[in-house]
């Protein structure tokens, strides 16, 4: 049954890595206890001891394997060198070029790669890599969104793709519950990676008013009003907040010449947020949090509670079971 587990994980339940530094040790940690996948996010910028703390944190919390997200388009190899030194179970790459060097680097230090990608060309590179799974992230997703294309046409030409390779398919986008998740399956993926679900849960360390409008709002919209400077030609689906239904209209150019309108500590440093910045604001974040991004997924008008992520992980699956039980199973 393709709900079991991926990549020696008890299930293939995959909690996406989560920027700047939302999904931190608790939230993977607690992901990682119920049985899933977590990932850890490494800084934008090289901070290779402040990295090592985050992954040491996390294991006094769990003894289950986890791993750490790096996105490429940002200075990372002495990050990197500090994850294949770990040891973390894998590496997760995204929005760059997941080589074969790169693959190979992390192999002979037993680390795992999993890129994720957003287009059947990057598929194919990523399986010419020799990559041990692959993310597909469709146009629902919340945060980046790398391809254009929806979820339910680009995850079969994936898997189609893979053919009789053994590289687990990850479905991302969309994905909050188990009906979700079993759409997925039925699409060929073996695993689904959430981003929201898991930002809006007792663990992250989101604001707790960006968890409220989580839970609040319904709508989101593929834009490119944040970080433009720090981060360019890097759309993003964002939670439609009054915030975002005022100010995007009005032109600019850039977040730099734009009021700072609060601060932040990521990961380790203190930062000023200006309107229209990228990250999202953290527990730490103070000023005008309401005008802050605030990304979500197309799916988080299904989210109405904030919860514990082990209950997530627990809910989609036996929730997948029960509903494949009752409505896919053939009892004649
Ligand atoms: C706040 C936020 C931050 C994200 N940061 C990252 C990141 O740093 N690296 C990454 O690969 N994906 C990141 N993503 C995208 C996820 O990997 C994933 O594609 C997406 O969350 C799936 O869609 P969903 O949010 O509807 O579940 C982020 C998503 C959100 C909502």
């Amino acid at each position: 049954m393709g709900w079991k587990g991926i990549l020696g994980f008890e299930y293939g339940i995959v909690q996406a890595p989560l920027g700047p530094d939302i999904s931190g040790p608790e939230l993977v940690a607690a992901v990682a206890n119920a049985g899933g996948l977590g990932f850890l996010r490494a800084p934008d910028w090289e901070s290779p001891d402040y990295l090592r703390g985050l992954i040491r944190k996390t294991r006094n919390l769990t003894d289950k394997p986890f791993g750490v997200g790096v996105v490429l388009a940002f200075p990372h190899e002495e990050n990197l060198r500090v994850i294949l030194d770990e040891k973390v179970a894998v590496l997760q790459v995204y929005w760059g070029k997941c080589s074969k060097e790169l693959v190979l680097e992390a192999h002979l230090a037993g680390v795992k790669v999993v890129p994720q990608v957003g287009s059947a060309e990057e598929a194919r590179e990523a399986i010419n890599a020799g990559v041990d799974a692959i993310i597909v992230q469709g146009r629902e997703a919340g945060g980046h969104v790398i391809g254009q294309e929806g979820l339910i046409s680009l995850l079969p030409r994936v898997v189609d793709l893979v053919g009789d390779h053994d590289i687990p398919v990850i479905a991302a986008g969309g994905i909050v519950d188990a009906r979700g998740y079993v759409a997925a399956l039925a699409l060929g993926a073996h695993g689904v990676c959430l981003g929201t679900r898991f930002m809006a849960t007792e663990e992250s360390y989101a604001h707790p008013l960006y968890k409220r409008k989580l839970v609040e709002l319904d709508k989101t919209e593929y834009t490119d009003v944040f970080g433009r400077a720090r981060w360019p030609n890097a759309p993003q689906r964002a939670l439609v907040t009054p915030f975002f239904s005022e100010w995007k209209p009005l032109p600019h150019e850039n977040e730099v010449n734009q009021p700072v309108i609060g601060h932040s500590t990521i990961n380790g440093q203190e930062k000023e947020i200006h309107r229209f910045a990228g990250p999202v604001p953290n527990a730490t974040a103070t000023g005008d949090v309401e005008s802050m991004a605030m990304y979500a997924g197309q799916g988080v008008g299904l989210i109405k509670e904030i919860i514990p992520a082990g209950e997530v992980v627990r809910k989609l699956v036996e929730g997948a079971q029960l509903l494949i039980r009752q409505k896919f199973t053939d009892t004649n």
